[in-house]
C-alpha cells in the first residue's frame, strides 16, 4: 500500500489526476472504474481540465461504473449513471460504446451482474479503480459486513443510506432499497485501486482501513490485500495514523530508493 499525503483537498485531486494522466501516457485505451460520492468530485474537474488542454483524451478510454440504485432509471438525477454523465463524460470525448454502467432496472439481476463481471474482464481488468470511502469503511456500496471476496451483487442499503437519500427524492416510495455493486473481491483483482479522502471526518476510518486488522467489519481495511492501492489524502484525514512520517518519508524517497535498489 502506498499512502500519499498532500496538504488538502485539492492536492489530492490533482495528485490523483496526476496518477491517471501518467498511467493513461503508457497506455492509451486505459480501463477505468469510477466512483461517485462529493470527494471524487475534484478529482473529475482536473480530468477535465487536462483534457481541455490536451494532455489526456479518452477517445480509447473505458469506463465502468462503480455501483447503482436499484429502481432508479439512469435519466434520473440520484442515479449513478447521470452523475457521471454530468460530472465527466459529457464534457470529455470518451465513447459511448466504452462507457459501462450497472442498470438500475435489470430484467434478471443475477445474470446482469454476471454479465458485468465478464465485460470486466473482456475488457482486461480495470486498470485504475477510483474510490472513496465511507465514514463506516464501505468502499463502493460494500457496507461492513460484506465478504471480503464479494462479487457484482445485489446489496440492501444501510437505514443510514436511505434516510440521508431521503431529501432527494419527492415521494418516500420512490427512495431506493437495493442498489448493485461491485464486490469487494471484484475491487481488490483490479490492478491499481486509487482511494482519495479528505477532511478530519475520514480521520478515524482511514487509520483503521490503513493499519487497523483486514475485517469485513471494515471494508476498505481489504485493500491491505491489494497488490496496488494508493491511499491519497489530506493531512486532515490523515490526522489519525501512527506511521505518516514513514509514508511521507517513503513517497518523497520513492524514485532513490528505486534507484538505490537498481545500482
Ligand atoms: P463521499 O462518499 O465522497 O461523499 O464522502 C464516499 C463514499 O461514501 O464512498
Amino acid at each position: 500500500m502506498e499512502v500519499i499525503i498532500k496538504k488538502d483537498y485539492d492536492e489530492v485531486c490533482s495528485e490523483s489526476a496526476a496518477i491517471i494522466e501518467e498511467a493513461w501516457r503508457r497506455k492509451k485505451n486505459l480501463v477505468l472504474g469510477f466512483a461517485t460520492g462529493k470527494t471524487p468530485l475534484g478529482l473529475y474537474e482536473n480530468l477535465i481540465g487536462l483534457y481541455r488542454q490536451g494532455r489526456i483524451d479518452f477517445a480509447e478510454v473505458v469506463a465502468f461504473n462503480l455501483d447503482e440504485y436499484v429502481g432508479l432509471e439512469e435519466s434520473h438525477p440520484q442515479s449513478f449513471a447521470y452523475y457521471m454523465d454530468h460530472h465527466l463524460f459529457r464534457q470529455v470525448n470518451i465513447r459511448k460504446e466504452n462507457i459501462f454502467r450497472l442498470s438500475g432496472r435489470p430484467a434478471d439481476i443475477e445474470e446482469h451482474c454476471r454479465a458485468y463481471e465478464q465485460k470486466i474482464h473482456d475488457a482486461g481488468g480495470i486498470d485504475i479503480q477510483i474510490l472513496g470511502i465511507g465514514k463506516n469503511g464501505h468502499i463502493a456500496f460494500n457496507e461492513p459486513g460484506s465478504s471480503l471476496s464479494s462479487r457484482t451483487r445485489l446489496k440492501g442499503l444501510t437505514p443510514e443510506t436511505v434516510a440521508a437519500n431521503r431529501p432527494f427524492f419527492q415521494d418516500e416510495k420512490e427512495v431506493p432499497r437495493f442498489c448493485l455493486t461491485l464486490g469487494i473481491g471484484t475491487i481488490i483483482e483490479t490492478k491499481m485501486a486509487l482511494l482519495l479522502a479528505s477532511g478530519k471526518a475520514k480521520a478515524e476510518i482511514i487509520a483503521r482501513a490503513v493499519e487497523g486488522p483486514v475485517t469485513a467489519s471494515v471494508p476498505a481495511s481489504a485493500l491491505q490485500l491489494h497488490a496496488r492501492a494508493k491511499f491519497v489524502i489530506d493531512e486532515a484525514a490523515a490526522s489519525g495514523l501512527t506511521n505518516k512520517d514513514y509514508y511521507r518519508w517513503a513517497y518523497k524517497n520513492k524514485d532513490r530508493v528505486t534507484e538505490a535498489v537498481k545500482k
